[in-house]
């Protein structure tokens, strides 16, 4: 296990990336990716989600029509579309503890990533074959960081906002 400080820096230093290189990324990368999310804890331990891993470019760049700032996801190595089951309330905040599983295992794999929403949710769904009474929570780009500039300030609300001690 690499020491704690490394860990934390990792985890502080990750930023969406949306700009990826054209080189495919080994299958044991995707794997180790797909499993950070594989084992994400959930609400009674109900792993309420399903994984779509999609690589074929002509379909992730026809993934990308269904969302509103997506384009980005045509040019991705891979996409994982989280689904979900709509049956109990933590649901949504289980999909999102496998999505950032997955996107912490990347960044610590090397590799960049970003959540994509996928607006058209209905569109989305029959390109994607997901039966009804599942939601299509999110997407996720992977892929190569392409070399870029300097990313821009760490844009977030300070802690002296968003903390209340023993209630609001
Ligand atoms: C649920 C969710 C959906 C998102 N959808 C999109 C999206 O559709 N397109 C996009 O470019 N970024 C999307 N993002 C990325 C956010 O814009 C990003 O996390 C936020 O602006 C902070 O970026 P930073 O970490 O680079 O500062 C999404 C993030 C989340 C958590």
């Amino acid at each position: 296990v690499a020491p704690a400080d490394e860990c934390l820096r990792l985890l502080m230093s990750r930023r969406e990336v949306r700009e990826y290189l054209p080189r495919p990324v080994p299958e044991e990368l995707v794997m180790e990716v797909l499993e950070a999310g594989r084992v994400a804890g959930s609400a009674k331990n109900r792993q309420p989600w399903s994984f779509i891993l999609v690589r074929d470019p002509e379909r992730l760049a026809e993934l990308s029509r269904f969302g509103q700032s997506a384009q980005h996801l045509a040019r991705a190595a891979f996409g994982v579309v989280i689904v979900r089951s709509d049956e109990y309330f933590q649901d949504p905040f289980d999909a999102g503890r496998a999505a950032q599983n997955m996107m912490l295992a990347a960044h610590m794999l090397g590799l960049g990533s970003c959540p994509i929403s996928l607006h058209n949710q209905e569109g989305a769904r029959r390109f994607l074959g997901v039966p009804e009474g599942y939601v299509v929570q999110v997407c996720i780009a992977f892929g190569f960081a392409a070399p870029r500039a300097p990313r821009g300030k760490l844009l977030r609300r300070p802690l002296e906002e968003l903390l209340h001690f023993e209630r609001w």
